[in-house]
């Protein structure tokens, strides 16, 4: 089955209320367990790359590999860049064989994210490519900041709804209180599920959004990297019954990274602890690619996306 766009996939995630895992990969193991995961449980499946993994990996290994996978599995699977910064990224994915990008201005401000967002959304459409965009800004919003300053980090829902309509996305990213990586709250995890509703009421009917930031490190995983010599500190992030209750509303992609990176690497630790005179690295990749399945089938039942593949 040849990669597709998102487009069909967010509409029955909106119409049947779940959400569709977005997973970020760096290598053959990712992929492969992300792989394994979904075609077990028949889900959909957006697989990831950011501008790091691209340049980490090379654009041509990991649209070879994802491709490969195709050839393992029937259930869709997109292709999507993920916080893509400029036009020239965006169009090399395309033209390289993506099948979805996300253009991501929020750094910018309202009008030239507006403008960015424009421009991609006019080269990508003529591709027939699915553009996701960003408005709010992404960072741990904490309980110590006053209630004004928070409003500047949350999407604003008239905005939302002006940037849609003039830049004609596909999708939009939104700011409730989600961040990027294992430290998303310094105390207890509090989304604003008022703007996601408000949001979501001002924009077309069953718009799709989309929440970055949305891992849970999970206390077993951050225990098992420290167990065998990591230093994680006060790691914390959305709980699943808050990504379980967004996946209900119109949220229709849920980005994971950390939550793999963290199986993934407590594992390799474990191997490195439980065995150290090994040093042949599928002693420690293959477990490591099983906890990234492992982590994955626990995702797609958390957003109940299993089983809607076909
Ligand atoms: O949102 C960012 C993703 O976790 C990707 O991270 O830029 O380190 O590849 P990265
Ligand atoms: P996490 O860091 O919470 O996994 O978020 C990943 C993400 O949003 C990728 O775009
Ligand atoms: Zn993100």
């Amino acid at each position: 089955m040849p990669k597709v766009g998102t487009r069909e996939m967010f509409k029955r995630a909106n119409e049947e209320n779940y959400a569709v895992g977005a997973f970020n990969v760096n290598n053959m193991e990712i992929i492969q367990g992300i792989v394994e995961a979904a075609d077990e449980l028949k889900a959909p499946l957006i697989l990831q790359v950011s501008a790091g993994a691209r340049k980490y990996a090379r654009h041509e290994y990991l649209v070879k590999l994802v491709e490969a996978a195709l050839i393992t599995t029937d259930i869709p699977i997109a292709l999507h860049l993920d916080h893509g910064d400029s036009f020239e990224l965006c169009k090399n994915v395309i033209d390289g064989g993506f099948s979805s990008v996300m253009i991501d201005g929020s750094k910018h401000n309202f009008e030239e994210n507006i403008r960015l967002t424009k421009e991609v959304v006019k080269y990508a459409h003529d591709h027939n490519i699915p553009v996701e965009a960003e408005l709010g800004k992404l960072a741990g919003v904490e309980d110590d900041v006053k209630v004004d300053q928070k409003d500047a980090f949350y999407t604003d829902a008239h905005q939302a709804a002006e940037f849609v309509e003039r830049t004609e996305c596909d999708s939009l990213a939104v700011a409730i209180g989600t961040s990027h990586g294992a430290y998303k709250f310094k105390s207890e995890p509090k989304l604003n599920f008022d703007r996601l509703k408000e949001i979501q009421e001002l924009l077309p009917e069953k718009y799709p959004l989309v929440l970055h930031g949305a891992s849970t490190v999970i206390p077993e995983f951050v225990y098992l990297c420290n167990t065998y010599g990591g230093k994680l500190g006060d790691a914390r992030g959305v709980p699943e019954e808050m990504i379980k209750k967004a996946a209900g509303m119109n949220v229709a992609k849920v980005n994971i990274d950390t939550d793999l990176r963290l199986a993934m690497t407590g594992n390799i630790r474990k191997a490195f602890h439980d065995n150290p005179e090994n040093f042949d690295p599928r002693k420690y990749l293959g477990p490591a690619r099983t906890a990234i399945k492992d982590m994955v089938i626990r995702k797609i039942k958390i957003l109940g996306c299993d089983g809607k593949a076909f």
